[in-house]
């Protein structure tokens, strides 16, 4: 799908004009990065808060990833700086074109190497762990997030190599989508979240969904939890745990047993 020869750009914005999340590798603090996101969007500050706070943030603080939420008006050459236009052949809702995000990639291809860009968009492949798991592995990444009716179909034949859905109903852009594929990645990289195993053992990792957890107290008004629990016999635990993810996932999500989803 991707097209690897791109038209040469001479006006590129300046280095450094990225938005507010470049995170410490920015300033050198951080020599190696394992992974580095960037995200384009036509309305940024969507993303300042989902990125700036709790675990995605302490993930950038530790240099483990870092995420750049990119204007993509930056590389308008419109003199209001816009993104879209109508569509040819007429007919409601404007698309963006091709012309900024050609540029915005280019650019940023020309400063370092990208195993992927990914455009979010409804009908693209649906989002699920194995997909997290594998995007996790990848090296920088390049998400592009969808405005309006949507992008220029030259961007999707030509720029981007893969399209990602995260589930099947229409969000007003594909911000919110690019966080929730963010949120999965890199909650798997190894030490972002505090317990190593925690990540592993969480629903879907093992094509069963997660068992019921407890904490204190043992006895809340008469509601117990379960005696197996707190035997403090860990080989029975760790089966009575397996039990409950079979027996949920058969009740709630036979597919996943039945190898349907
Ligand atoms: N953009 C709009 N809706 C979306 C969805 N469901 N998944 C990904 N990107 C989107």
């Amino acid at each position: 799908m991707c097209g690897n020869r791109h038209a040469e750009i001479t006006d590129l914005p300046e280095s450094g004009a990225e938005g507010v999340l470049a995170g410490p590798a920015e300033s050198g603090i951080f020599a190696a990065r394992s992974m580095r996101i960037d995200i384009l969007s036509a309305v940024p500050r969507l993303l300042d808060s989902w990125f700036g706070e709790s675990i995605l943030q302490r993930a950038q603080q530790k240099g483990l990833v870092e995420v750049v939420v990119h204007d993509l008006r930056q590389w308008s050459t419109d003199k209001h700086r816009r993104l879209d236009d109508n569509p040819f052949g007429g007919g409601a809702g404007m698309v963006m074109a091709i012309e900024p995000i050609h540029r915005a990639i280019t650019q940023l291809k020309s400063e370092r190497e990208y195993a992927e860009v990914i455009y979010l968009s409804p009908d693209g492949q649906l989002l699920d762990q194995p997909l997290a798991n594998q995007l996790s592995t990848k090296g920088n990444l390049i998400m592009l997030c969808g405005h309006y009716k949507g992008v220029d179909e030259r961007v999707r034949e030509h720029l981007v190599d893969r399209e990602v859905s995260i589930g099947d109903y229409v969000l007003t852009g594909g911000e919110l989508a690019a966080a929730v594929l963010c949120d999965t990645i890199i909650r798997i990289i190894p030490g972002v979240i505090g317990d190593e195993t925690s990540a592993l053992s969480d629903s879907f990792q093992d094509g069963l969904v997660a068992p019921p957890t407890y904490t204190r107290p043992a006895d809340y008004q008469g509601w117990k939890v379960p005696d197996v629990l707190l035997s403090g016999h860990q080989a029975k635990v760790d089966e009575w745990r397996h039990q409950q993810a079979v027996e949920r996932t058969r009740q709630r999500r036979p597919g996943l047993l039945s190898g349907e989803e």
